[in-house]
């Protein structure tokens, strides 16, 4: 089978499991990793096979997908061999998927280049627009309202752009991922502002 072949076998797989999905994992979430991991992975000089595969399959494995949904490791390595892909560019795969959903706190310097990559485009759809309305579409899938600013149990949507996407611009890997971070960032700050000004009846 030729690559391009595979790919749209890949493709068609995740397609089917994750289209419906409805806790911010839904195809298009990977559709989008896919695209801008493609994007850095090309200005960085990143295996684009192994890129585009493992990015359609970063989330399979994830603890937040329901049991129905959700594959374990041995399961999607059964189908990349079914594909007939070589032993060695499986495990690549498999190891910088387990690294993204697992959240693996490894030491930069230990993950692959192609890790870096698809964990800069992960991360990328976590902030800016996207990230904001994945944000609350997985707030309100968990029943989290959306501001709460006076109670110590920081569940509220609001809260998680402080305990994570105001972060992620600082962790990002790679020099193209850093700079499509940057515009991101900016707008998460404005829409904060708007936010609060708006809660507070100033505009
Ligand atoms: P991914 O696996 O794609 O990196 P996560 O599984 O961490 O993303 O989360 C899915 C989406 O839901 C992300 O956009 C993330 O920022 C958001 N999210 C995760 N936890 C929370 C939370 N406690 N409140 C609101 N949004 C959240
Ligand atoms: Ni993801």
């Amino acid at each position: 089978m030729n690559n391009k072949f595979l790919i749209q076998r890949v493709e068609d797989f995740v397609y089917k499991r994750l289209y419906n999905e409805g806790s911010g994992h839904d195809w298009w979430h990977i559709d989008r990793v896919r695209r801008n991991a493609m994007y850095i992975g090309t200005k960085e000089n990143a295996n684009l096979f192994i890129i585009e595969i493992a990015a359609l399959l970063h989330d399979l494995i994830d603890d937040k997908l329901s049991e129905n949904i959700k594959l374990n490791v041995s399961q999607v390595e059964q189908l990349l061999l079914n594909l007939g892909i070589d032993q060695e560019i499986i495990q690549a795969i498999i190891r910088i998927i387990q690294v993204i959903s697992f959240r693996k706190k490894e030491p930069k310097n230990q993950l692959s280049l192609e890790a870096k990559v698809i964990q800069d485009a992960d991360r990328l759809d976590a902030i800016g627009a996207i990230g904001i309305a994945r944000t609350f579409v997985y707030a309100g899938s968990k029943g989290n309202i959306i501001y709460h600013p006076d109670v110590e149990e920081k569940t509220d949507a609001i809260s998680h752009f402080y305990e994570k996407l105001l972060k992620l611009k600082d962790l990002m890997n790679t020099n193209a991922g850093r700079s499509l971070a940057e515009e991101r960032h900016q707008f998460l700050e404005l829409y904060l502002n708007q936010f609060y000004d708006e809660w507070n009846g100033r505009k």
